[in-house]
């Protein structure tokens, strides 16, 4: 027997997500040339795509072989400059992470930080953006240590007040959660294909609106990276959508098409139905998780992403519950924020998910809890998602 068969679990980690058939299928088909018209047909329409999935019509969109981070260091590598001010507005360990690539870019850092499980304070900052006048801010839509989701057009809005450069890191949200990147004015947004997208890691995806575009065109300071540079991505872009293709760094030609086949999967659904159906499992899942006294508390309700839920350990269990749920047949994964290490675990519940995926893994949980020793009545978890569940139909 084919172990990949029998030692399967349900993946409900926050990324990578489970894959439909479709998208495992279109993943299988022979390579194409990467200068073919049929691959130029696959990217143009993916790209097409892209702008709507990032709701950003006015945005070139760029997507090459790499994963969430390379888009990361991709977009503050192009905006900055040595020397130049950038505010990191952290919430978590993902939103940290842009300060380490804007350090390694010479810029001068300042960083806001949350505390864990919050939010930022608009006020402050408000005046902390006064008083910087930040060349760029960052936001980190969803961070996955955290489950914390941040207001997005709130602070792009105040970055605005000083024309700095917003940039979104979407890794976590775009594709689960209301995302606007014209509607909003974000100069650049980013995400991974491995997360609420559905489809297999590999694929750095990026929108650059005008003005992002403006200020890598003006640098002054020559630019030191090479596959990084968006100036020899652009050409190749547009030269899939203009029907032209050109050469430079072989593309990953067999994701194209599985990143395509989900996006249409994604765009059939709709958008705005497919940010409620996340809601709604998000809310059922919640419910799970309060049920069994592993309340949601890591992460304050108001700034409670939908597309994953960070529940506290019950009393007495430490993170080998993490294994005692794989056991059981669903893969979770532990806390990756060094507060909330030995303190939480992680779920995630995006792309596909729907109400059989998290009734699956509550019910693993409520299993492994209960072996572990946690004092919880078995099946409460999975009533109180029920509830939401029937009660949101
Ligand atoms: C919010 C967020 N940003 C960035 C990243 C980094 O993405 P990758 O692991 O694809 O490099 C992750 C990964 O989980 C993430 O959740």
């Amino acid at each position: 027997m084919d172990r990949s068969l029998t030692d399967r679990t349900l993946l409900m980690i926050p990324g990578p997500v489970e894959l439909t058939t479709d998208v495992l299928v279109a993943q299988a088909k022979p390579p194409l040339s990467h200068v073919g018209p049929d691959f130029r047909e696959v990217a143009a329409a993916m790209l097409a795509r892209v702008r709507e999935l990032f709701d950003a019509p006015g945005a070139q969109p760029v997507v090459v072989a790499g994963s969430g981070t390379l888009a990361m260091e991709i977009a503050l590598a192009n905006l900055l400059e040595p020397g130049e001010p950038i505010l990191i507005l952290e919430t978590g360990y993902f939103a940290a992470r842009f300060g380490e690539i804007a350090a390694r870019l010479g810029a001068e850092v300042r960083i806001e930080r949350a505390p864990v499980g919050h939010t930022l304070d608009p006020d402050r900052i408000r005046e902390v953006v006064h008083r910087l006048r930040p060349k760029v801010v960052t936001i980190t839509h969803v961070d996955t240590s955290t489950g914390v989701r941040v207001d997005v057009p709130l602070f792009a809005e105040i970055a605005h007040e000083v024309e700095a450069l917003v940039v979104v890191d979407g890794v976590c949200s775009i594709g689960g959660e209301e995302y606007h990147g014209d509607a909003w004015g974000i100069e650049v947004g980013l995400t991974a294909s491995q997360k609420a997208i559905g489809a297999p890691p590999g694929l750095a995806l990026l929108t650059v609106g005008p003005r992002a575009r403006e200020a890598r065109a003006k640098r002054s300071a020559p630019f030191t990276g090479y596959f990084t540079d968006l100036e020899r991505w652009f050409p190749v872009m547009e030269g899939y959508e203009w029907a032209s293709p050109r050469y430079f760094g072989t593309p990953p030609v067999t994701l194209f098409p599985a990143l395509l086949t989900a996006l249409d999967a994604l765009l059939a659904e709709g958008l705005p139905a497919r940010v409620r159906r996340h809601a709604r499992i998000s809310q059922a899942f919640k419910a799970g998780v309060d049920a069994l006294s592993m309340p949601n508390r890591v992460t304050q309700p108001e700034s409670a992403a939908h597309t994953l839920t960070v529940p506290r350990l019950p009393a007495g269990v430490g993170d080998e519950l993490v294994g005692l749920i794989r056991a059981e047949g669903v893969t979770v994964a532990g806390a990756i924020h060094p507060e909330l290490r030995g303190k939480t675990f992680r779920v995630g519940h995006m792309g596909t998910c729907g109400p059989a995926e998290i009734l699956t893994a509550l019910g693993a949980i409520e299993r492994a809890a209960y072996r572990a020793g946690a004092k919880i009545a078995l099946g409460a978890g999975l009533a109180a998602a029920q509830r939401v569940l029937v009660d949101r139909e």
